[in-house]
């Protein structure tokens, strides 16, 4: 389960590539621009703002997310929400734009997906996506190993096996490519300067918002309490403290692919 507030404790860090990706896609005056695991909707309100004729969907797989994307926006809010898994959407003639941040790296056989969507985009669409690359990290390392460790293998050790790597730059590119868009790829490395607070160390509190919800999701309550306590001092031996915050470098992978005018 997706927990909204949890999700959003890093807003603006998490919002960031967002805007990064979005400085990459053209679109004039696209006719529909559709937002694939819009989360809580706080970005995909953005789109609505930047092309204000478009009809603008955000579509996501969490009942929560949806939930609070529809009340944040209010009744008479510009986009349309609905709950959906991205695995069983397609374009559809007129959607001029595609973006997808932050959810493929939660989605296995990503890469079908991509090409299917590519392929199919109009003349002139657009389709922009965003994934962490970063499943190699200290923090992510950390996590599989705790949750393979004898006190925890029996309950969590399909979570630690499963290493959620995403395709590298080329790999994107020439999906695209073969999906007759132009790639525009790169890969980033933000260092995202977390503040020390009075709670938890500020990556556990970052990861409980994403890569610690499959763990959350088969603990009671004292054993999640526990598990945390466990990752909770080799985050801390990993990603120290200075002058009050944590530096904690994130890579992440960028793929904007356009279809040419002429193209259709
Ligand atoms: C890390 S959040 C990103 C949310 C938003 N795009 C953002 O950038 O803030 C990942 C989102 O992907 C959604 N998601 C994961 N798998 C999905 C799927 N198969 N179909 C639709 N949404 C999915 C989750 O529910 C979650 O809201």
């Amino acid at each position: 389960m997706w927990n909204p507030d949890t999700y959003l404790r890093f807003a603006d860090e998490r919002g960031r590539p967002f805007h990064d990706l979005l400085d990459r896609v053209h679109a004039q005056r696209p006719r529909q621009v559709v937002d694939l695991g819009c989360g809580p909707g706080n970005l995909t309100a953005s789109l609505a703002g930047r092309w204000p004729e478009a009809e603008v969907r955000g579509i996501d797989s969490s009942a929560e997310m949806i939930e609070r994307a529809v009340a944040d926006q209010g009744a008479a809010g510009p986009v349309r929400y609905a709950v959906g898994d991205v695995r069983d959407w397609r374009p559809g003639p007129q959607t001029d734009v595609i973006v997808t941040n932050a959810v493929l790296q939660w989605v296995p056989g990503q890469e079908e997906l991509v090409a299917t969507w590519a392929r199919e985009l109009p003349a002139d669409g657009w389709l922009g996506l965003q994934v962490p690359g970063n499943h190699d990290a200290p923090a992510h390392r950390a996590l599989r190993e705790l949750c393979l460790s004898p006190r925890w293998a029996q309950r969590l050790g399909a979570v630690g096996e499963q290493v959620r790597g995403v395709p590298e730059p080329a790999e994107y590119a020439r999906l695209l490519r073969d999906a007759g868009c132009a790639a525009d790829v790169w890969e980033t490395t933000y260092l995202h300067q977390l503040p020390v607070t009075e709670g938890r160390h500020p990556v556990l509190t970052w990861l409980s918002g994403t890569a610690l919800r499959p763990v959350r999701a088969l603990l009671a309550e004292t054993d999640w309490d526990a598990f945390r306590d466990e990752l909770e001092p080799r985050l801390a031996e990993d990603y120290p403290a200075h002058r009050g915050v944590v530096d904690f470098p994130f890579r992440r992978v960028f793929a904007v692919g356009h279809r040419l005018p002429s193209d259709r």
